[in-house]
């Protein structure tokens, strides 16, 4: 079995909608294919049976190494690592896992009350309106701010990425044996869409804030809350920033360029020092349709970001999500949300300084002068890696002098270079190549093409950078790079040394005597991912790390209270790695750098996001996306039906707090 993993780049392997959906989103770098909505929908729908798929990768010899046969504490008895918990094993199942004298529980599902009056939820009567007063679909980012600096109560916030029609809806999608290439494949094929269906999609995205509060030891939501908010596609929000009230921002229903409706494909996000919460705009190309002719003046910079991508039906029903009806409405998307959770009447702000493009997250930090710095990845094949550093600085004492910090500083894009140096390119109007000659009239330009603006200033091709996040306690910066199987064997560099890199790598950044606004740093490599026990695979985890403790596709992550970072994926499955996704603690420090263990995984068909940890960490909030996305699911007949487990409740997304019986911080023995 261990050839399965070797990462192969065969067109037969059984992709999860997933990962289909992501290729398809793909194409930003070389946008040559523009398929349209039909031939999406079919494609992202296509997959093999189950056997043929998996039995698709060719025979090659493998060196198996010992450690694949220890035991986890065989293994830690190698060396010391910084976490004490007893692993638990990797593999597949219908439910999640969490690591023995710990607790998951279920806090709030797709569909769950917000508010006191929010209908219950009927799957089988769903209605936009409902939707708007329920947890979301796809949970995605979770953030904590607490209440009353008090670690066991406040508010949690979170983003819901998008959503899975096949699986939310009933009698909507269907399984059909289609013939393709000469072969008979079975195919999950969707219904056709309604305006009501759109609504409720519409409904089901955007972000979450609501209280909470630990009662007798267990987290639960307070639903006469205040606070409690639910943000969709709808939700009016203001553009600030450099690019609010340019042209190229002005739509038909907004001649001033201030004013946008939703926000879309939250992934990641963020929650700053002065306690606002950060939504990331992801692929937010996917919902835009129509066709632009080549020679419009927005042709180029929305291909270069796969716009329009088709993936929803929304632009059959909603002329701004067409562009050849509304073209600049997708220059009002790609952007960093910043809400203010405190207000729940608060217009949230998409802050054009940070830049545009598919941002996976948006951590940040204060830096030790007090601008604040933010770091956020593009998540696509060859795309880079960003950190914004505020004009202003930070004033703890003066919350509402911090409102508008994001609104003024420099977005820096990273070239890695061979010797070890990070260096951070300023995007500034009228510096270098960012010039009128070159197409880049102003700072509102050179934010609305932030990809080609970091294209022309030659920053360094990426394997998909997701999160980044910095480590308050050691100057140090992580990034999550997931994969990309395109890069070929001439295009491999020191930062992405390995080609058709189908498992992902961490790069650990340090910054400059600890300076976050630091313009060069030092980068290394933390871990090449996959199996280590194939040597073909090139992973480097150490070999103190088990069976059970090596993942692919790193994809978000977790700084605890101590500075220990926790590692959760996008990925992994049955068929990739023979386990699910799931959390894992990695080692950073010491002679057990490197050394990894799962701590949590998540339902077959599921990716774990969302990892954040309470101010005392005895608390990990994790977040299961997409569950039952596997094989060819459909509402009726998902790969599982968590979290519930009834005939009668489609399978849910659900953010799950993660508690030690009896008490103390997470990841520790018994003395914590
Ligand atoms: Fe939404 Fe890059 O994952
Ligand atoms: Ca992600
Ligand atoms: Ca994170």
């Amino acid at each position: 079995m261990m050839d399965k993993y070797l990462g192969s780049t065969d067109e037969t392997e059984i992709k999860t909608l997933t990962e289909r959906r992501e290729e398809l989103e793909d194409i930003g770098q070389n946008c040559s294919i523009n398929p349209t909505m039909g031939d999406i929908i079919n494609r992202r729908f296509s997959r093999r049976s189950f056997l043929g798929g998996s039995l698709a990768v060719a025979a090659i010899s493998t060196t198996v190494s010992p450690l694949a046969l220890l035991t986890a504490e065989e293994a830690r008895a190698n060396g010391a690592s910084q976490f004490d918990f007893k692993e638990i094993e990797a593999g597949v199942d219908e439910t999640h896992h969490v690591a023995e004298g710990y607790d998951a529980d279920i806090l709030l599902r797709w569909g769950d009350k917000i508010f006191l009056d929010s209908p219950e939820f009927d799957p089988l009567k769903q209605t936009a309106e409902a939707q708007s007063r329920q947890f979301g679909y796809n949970n995605d980012y979770v953030g904590f701010i607490p209440l009353d600096d008090n670690a066991d109560h406040g508010l949690l916030v979170v983003n819901h990425e998008y959503t899975n029609a096949e699986i939310m809806f009933p009698n909507f999608a269907r399984v059909e044996k289609v013939m393709e290439d000469g072969k008979e494949e079975e195919k999950v094929v969707l219904g056709d869409y309604t305006k009501d269906l759109v609504d409720i999609e519409m409904a089901a995205h955007g972000g979450t804030v609501i209280e909470i509060r630990k009662v007798d030891g267990k987290w639960q939501p307070v639903l006469d809350g205040k606070y409690n908010r639910r943000i969709t596609a709808n939700t009016e929000m203001q553009i600030s920033g450099p690019a609010a009230g340019h042209e190229r921002m002005k739509t038909p229903s907004d001649p001033t360029g201030m004013k946008v409706f939703g926000t879309i494909n939250n992934c990641a996000g963020g929650v700053t020092a002065w306690g606002t919460y950060l939504m990331a705009e992801e692929n937010f190309n996917g919902y835009f349709g129509g066709e632009l002719a080549e020679n419009h003046a927005e042709y180029q910079q929305l291909k270069r970001l796969g716009a329009p991508g088709g993936q929803y039906a929304w632009s059959k029903f909603y002329d701004r999500f067409d562009v050849s009806k509304e073209p600049n409405e997708a220059n009002r998307f790609g952007w960093i949300v910043e809400v203010d959770p405190f207000d729940p009447t608060s217009v949230p702000k998409k802050r054009t300084a940070v830049g545009r493009f598919k941002h996976e997250g948006c951590e940040s930090i204060v830096n030790k002068d007090g601008r604040v710095v933010l770091y956020s990845g593009d998540d696509e094949r060859y795309d880079y890696v960003y950190k914004f550093v505020t004009k202003g600085t930070y004033n703890p004492n003066d919350r509402a002098v911090n409102m508008d910090l994001l609104d003024e500083g420099t977005l820096y894009v990273a070239k890695f270079d061979e010797d070890g140096t990070v260096t951070w390119m300023p995007l500034i109007h009228g510096q270098g190549p960012l010039t009128s000659e070159n197409g880049f009239a102003s700072q509102a330009d050179v934010l609305i093409n932030t990809r080609l603006a970091a294209d022309a200033l030659g920053a360094t091709k990426m394997d998909r950078p997701e999160d980044v996040q910095p480590n308050p306690k050691t100057g140090k910066v992580y990034v999550m790079l997931t994969n990309n199987t395109k890069r070929k064997e001439e295009e491999a560099d020191a930062a992405n040394p390995r080609p058709n890199n189908a498992f992902g790598h961490i790069i650990e950044i340090t910054e400059t005597d600890g300076d976050f606004a630091s313009t060069t740093s030092r980068w290394d490599i933390l871990l090449k991912c996959g199996d280590p026990s194939i040597a073909e695979v090139g992973a480097s985890f150490s070999t103190a790390t088990t069976k059970n403790g090596w993942f692919g596709m790193p994809d978000n992550c977790a700084i605890d209270a101590d500075g220990r970072l926790w590692v959760s994926t996008d990925g992994n499955s049955e068929e990739q790695t023979g386990r699910t996704d799931g959390v894992w603690a990695v080692d950073t420090e010491g002679e057990a750098r490197g050394t990894s263990k799962l701590f949590f995984r998540v339902p077959v068909g599921a990716e774990m996001c969302g990892p954040t940890f309470n101010p005392t960490s005895d608390t990990f909030f994790l977040a299961v996306q997409h569950p039952g996305d596997a094989g060819l699911a459909t509402y009726e007949q998902p790969a599982t039906r968590w979290p519930d487990f009834r005939d009668d409740m489609p399978v849910r997304p659900a953010v799950v707090a993660v508690t030690k019986q009896g008490g103390g911080k997470i990841g520790y023995g018994e003395s914590f």
